[in-house]
């Protein structure tokens, strides 16, 4: 008998993320927390995702809100306590939904009692837990390491320290200190911190800024920005301040102690902008992550062309090296996908749910959740450069007071949308032509079609060039996504194939529909269709 072994569950699944805060709070404080999430988790397994990566709920000082801990190993209150992340793991899991948790070990709060130990005399024993030097004769920092909470500006990656009269490498902030990652003691605290939540049913982590937790032991100067270069190509051609050699290692020592427990992912993110070659290089041999993470549809023009290179580029290299492609449109740094507006928010929720590789939704997205203006009075957000609060407000449950987020009487943290009564979950449920119901149909087809989740992708050759084609395949059945990005009609010639069908418009409303030897997009139309006797290497426009 042969034996199928089941698909990994990450390479199938869809990763839904979800920022704590924002999600649903249930003591009236306007914060979101993790018994809200539970009292949604319903929704999740309707919507059909298989699991939940939830920002950072450690104690904090909430100055990053989140991804600046100062207990690995706890629960920031304002969001509960460990049981009532035992309960939302019991209960996920009675769902079958997975949960993913961010694990940040670059960097600590400054308020952590150990960067408090660590400051607090030259010859503290946790001195070495974080990295300090001194400043240079003329009392400037050790070498020109820039900082990234403004890569804009010419900002040091050093903070200095009057009372001990040194500098302490913070590349985010002053009040995120780094932590000393050659130091064997905090490799040991961080694997620790990992084990406690991995005994507790974690299911993996997302680990925060993994490629940055390597530094130069020299501390010798990154080569200055030459003219016409980018702080992008800054962090990209990094050689002392990340991108080092012994990160691997370190990853290597997370990933071992995952493998210690039966079917956990490790997922790392890496920056952004990263080229493909590199991106695949953080999968090792199968020993490093099991996705390093891409961002590039957050950022590319939704351009059939662009797209395409990109994806034909990425997948290309990753085939190469065995390794397992993933994919987002959004998260809580970056600008929500609704800008674009929603016809080609379609098309991308479209696009993500029918590549090959993990996809990632960024909560609220499914709904089409709007980048909210946000009055100076209102921000929350210390990174004025980007301003992320407008892609972090309140999830639009319904057309109630604070959209169903919170308590009417409740002040919600960040402003709700102007738009929720209109645009929320309970509405959208009730409209089957709805981004939502999009959504949900997306899903529920990648979940039935393994040619979506594990087939083969190949771009066709000769779609128009404002059409992103490709095939997917797996075991015999071959799926069509035909992508039209312009605001006109086009006709796809599908060479030799006599009984196309319909599975999804993004139009949500062609069900079923056959077509032979051609297909017929409207303007900004999305359509996934079985195509069994297509190649699409053959067809013609
Ligand atoms: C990456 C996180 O995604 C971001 O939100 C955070 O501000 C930085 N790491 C610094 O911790
Ligand atoms: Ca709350």
């Amino acid at each position: 008998m042969v034996t199928h072994k089941k698909p990994t569950w990450w390479k199938v699944g869809v990763i839904y993320q979800v920022y704590p805060r924002s999600f649903q709070d249930t003591n009236e404080d306007g914060v979101g927390d993790l018994s809200g999430i539970v009292s949604r988790l319903d929704y999740l397994e309707w919507l059909g995702i298989d699991a939940i990566w939830i920002s950072p709920f450690y104690p904090s000082p909430m100055e990053d809100f989140g991804y600046d801990i100062t207990d690995y190993t706890g629960l920031d209150p304002v969001f509960g306590e460990l049981p009532d992340f035992d309960a939302l793991v019991a209960e996920a899991h009675r769902r079958s939904i997975r949960v993913i948790l961010d694990f940040v070990p670059n960097h600590t709060s400054h308020l952590h009692p150990w960067f408090v130990e660590s400051r607090s005399a030259r010859e503290s024993e946790k001195r070495n837990w974080y990295i300090w030097q001194d400043p240079k004769p003329d009392g400037s920092p050790p070498n020109n390491w820039r900082g990234q909470a403004d890569p804009d500006t010419e900002g040091s990656a050093w903070a200095f320290d009057e009372f001990t009269g040194q500098y302490y490498l913070a590349n985010f902030s002053p009040s995120q200190p780094e932590l000393n990652w050659r130091n064997t003691e905090v490799r040991e605290a961080m694997m620790d911190a990992m084990r406690f939540w991995l005994d507790r049913d974690a299911d993996g982590f997302r680990v925060d800024m993994v490629d940055f937790l390597g530094k130069d032991p020299d501390f010798r100067d990154e080569s200055p920005l030459a003219e016409g270069k980018t702080p992008r190509d800054y962090l990209v051609e990094a050689r002392y301040q990340l991108n080092r050699p012994e990160t691997l290692d370190y990853i290597r020592e997370m990933k071992r102690i995952l493998d210690q427990y039966p079917d956990r992912v490790l997922i790392g993110e890496v920056i952004y902008f990263l080229p493909v070659e590199r991106m695949a290089a953080y999968y090792g041999e199968g020993d490093l992550l099991d996705l390093p993470t891409n961002f590039r549809f957050t950022f590319l023009p939704p351009e059939a062309p662009v797209l395409r290179r990109f994806v034909d580029d990425y997948d290309a290299a990753l085939r190469e090296h065995g390794a397992w492609p993933n994919h987002c449109l959004g998260n809580h740094d970056s600008p929500r996908v609704s800008r674009h507006g929603e016809e080609t928010s379609r098309l991308l929720a479209m696009m993500l749910l029918t590549l090959r590789g993990t996809p990632f939704v960024y909560y609220g997205d499914e709904i089409g959740m709007p980048n909210v203006k946000v009055l100076p009075d209102k921000r929350q957000d210390g990174w004025d450069y980007i301003g992320r609060d407008p892609a972090r407000t309140p999830m639009q449950w319904d057309a109630s007071p604070n959209a169903g987020f919170c308590h009417e009487h409740a002040e919600p943290w960040l402003p709700v949308s102007d738009e929720f009564e209109k645009d929320n979950v309970e509405s959208q449920r009730s409209d089957s032509r709805s981004m939502l119901a999009l959504y949900r149909r997306l899903l529920g087809l990648r979940r039935a079609e393994q040619a979506l989740s594990l087939g083969d992708y190949e771009a066709m050759e000769d779609a128009p060039e404002r059409c992103f084609a490709y095939r997917r395949q797996y075991e015999g059945r071959r799926l069509l996504v035909a992508l039209n990005f312009s605001g006109e009609a086009i006709r796809l010639t599908l060479a030799g194939c006599t009984d196309a069908k319909i599975l999804l418009s993004t139009y949500l409303n062609r069900d079923g529909e056959t077509g032979a030897e051609t297909l017929e997009l409207r303007p900004f139309e999305g359509i996934v269709a079985e195509v069994p006797d297509m190649n699409p290497n053959e067809t013609e426009v």
